[in-house]
């Protein structure tokens, strides 16, 4: 398996994703995604609306500003509550998250204790600075949120968002009543959240600005009202449960369906998003072992959540979440109801008034693509090159178009080619051989290579070339559009 150091190297010499500011050295936790990565991305988010999204009737889109006002997060409790433990060495002054330092050092799974159980931690298991050896200071807790300060006269506090959902709860009574909407109701957005976290690492994977793209599905818990859930219930999953990671357990293979009857998850809307973020995967030929949903451990889950079950995919370095799951309950919009004196509840038909219950999908894209990356890199020593085994709809263009030489009338006859085919993603190619070419395209998977050459001239007919075979085939320049929407519709 291809690792993160050569998967970095590709995403900076061919401009997918680099760090930001990077002439003046970046900006740790910070990265710009350059023409190729912009194409993947938004192609991911095309594939992602279109998978969860185009076809309910009952969610809807917005885009909200990534500044927000305190009051928001003193609701939300992120003021108060959004904060990892940290220990800073007395000697050399480099600072730690204390619970994955004893956690790296011990093993010890210590997430969500009190700072002073972490204190006494270090302290018995004899933890020093990993840097200098020098003696650790006392565990205290340092707020994840980057505090701006709004206008000229800087009176008004703010933060940016650590999280999209915030927009959404807090503009949801306005969202529903022009939408005229009635529960289940679905907002999702996709946007950038900021995390001013304690070491950005790992590439992508542990980003202070990152993109985030969540569903809140607001329901009635009496009467959820999930009406396709038919039709995943019996979608296997792969669930580590609460038993096997104290137990040190697999996870099992069951169907979400038994696992809603089993109350093994809270309800029906959590079992719907977790058997379609499944089979979304996989539909990107993401091997199902790759895959496994985690119940959070108690310690690990926030005090409001009615159970939050993370989609950890299989790095190269172990397991690691890409997407959260949780059942926020009415939480949101309790609080956001007491802080701001809106009323935030919904009539029933029957007349009854309710807070909606929430359950919210929350994709991590940088992570997922990173993932994605990972999974499709092959390392090719027969070919001569590395290349990118990208799905079809989530390549940056369906084809590139090579006169085979740069003389005899193949570049113009080459051009009419790429200007009948612009509505695609397609790049017109004409320097360095042909077999340089078609290495610089397998490098960023794009999947088919259309080739002019003299019979061209004679016949009307290209090579295509397939990216994943190599094998080439003579088709008809008035067929390539047909070609190319087939190959698009392809899933993986
Ligand atoms: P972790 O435990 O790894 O810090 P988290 O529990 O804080 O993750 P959530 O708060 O559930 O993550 O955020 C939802 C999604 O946002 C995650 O599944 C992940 O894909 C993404 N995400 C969260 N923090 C970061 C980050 N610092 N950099 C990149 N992506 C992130
Ligand atoms: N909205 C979930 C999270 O970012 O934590």
């Amino acid at each position: 398996m291809p690792n993160l150091e050569e998967i970095q190297r590709l995403c900076l010499s061919r401009g997918i994703l680099f760090p930001t500011a990077e002439i003046y050295g970046g900006l740790s936790g910070c990265f710009d995604y350059g023409p190729i990565g912009v194409l993947i991305k938004r192609k991911f988010l095309d594939y992602w609306r279109e998978f969860f999204i185009k076809n309910e009737e009952n969610i809807v889109e917005m885009d909200g500003a990534v500044v927000l006002p305190e009051k928001v997060l003193l609701a939300s409790g992120h003021v108060n509550s959004f904060v990892d433990p940290i220990t800073q060495c007395k000697k050399c002054k480099s600072i730690y998250r204390a619970d994955n330092l004893i956690e790296e050092k011990t093993g010890k799974f210590v997430e969500g204790k009190p700072v002073d159980d972490l204190t006494k931690i270090i302290r018995e298991e004899k933890i020093s600075c990993p840097k200098c050896k020098g003696e650790l200071s006392e565990v205290k807790f340092f707020n994840l949120m980057f505090k701006t300060f709004v206008g000229p006269t800087g009176e008004v506090t703010a933060y940016l968002r650590p999280e999209t959902a915030q927009n959404i709860f807090i503009s949801f009574k306005r969202v529903f009543r022009v939408m005229r909407g009635k529960l289940p109701f679905g907002i999702a957005q996709y946007g950038h959240a900021f995390r001013n976290e304690i070491s950005a690492r790992q590439f992508v994977i542990r980003s202070r600005e990152f993109s985030q793209i969540e569903i809140e599905m607001f329901f009635d818990p009496t009467d959820e009202g999930c009406e396709n859930f038919e039709s995943v219930e019996n979608v296997k999953i792969l669930l580590l449960t609460r038993d096997a990671q104290i137990n040190q357990g697999e996870a099992i293979k069951i169907k979400v369906g038994e696992a809603v009857k089993e109350k093994i998850l809270p309800n029906k809307w959590m079992g719907y998003f977790l058997a379609k973020e499944f089979e979304f995967f996989k539909s990107l030929g993401i091997k199902e072992e790759k895959m496994r949903f985690r119940h959070m451990l108690p310690e690990e889950t926030p005090h409001y959540s009615g159970g939050n079950f993370d989609l950890e995919a299989k790095f190269d370095f172990g397991w690691k979440e890409i997407v959260g799951n949780a059942y926020r309950t009415d939480h949101d919009l309790k609080n956001h109801s007491k802080f701001s004196g809106e009323d935030l509840s919904v009539s029933l038909p029957t007349g009854r008034k309710i807070i909606p219950h929430v359950v919210e999908p929350s994709f991590g894209l940088e992570r997922i693509l990173y993932f994605i990356l990972l999974e499709s890199y092959v390392v090719d020593k027969q070919r001569g090159w590395n290349w990118l085994k990208l799905p079809k709809k989530l390549a940056p263009f369906i084809a590139g178009i090579y006169p085979l030489v740069s003389k005899d009338g193949l570049v113009e006859k080459a051009k009419d080619v790429y200007k009948m085919l612009k509505e695609f993603d397609v790049f017109f190619d004409e320097s360095g051989s042909i077999g340089k070419r078609y290495a610089r395209a397998d490098e960023i998977g794009v999947p088919l290579g259309i080739t002019i050459d003299y019979q061209t001239l004679e016949d009307e007919t290209v090579t295509i070339r397939d990216r994943d075979s190599t094998n080439q085939e003579r088709l008809k320049i008035s067929s390539l559009k047909e070609l190319l929407i087939r190959k698009l519709k392809d899933n993986i």
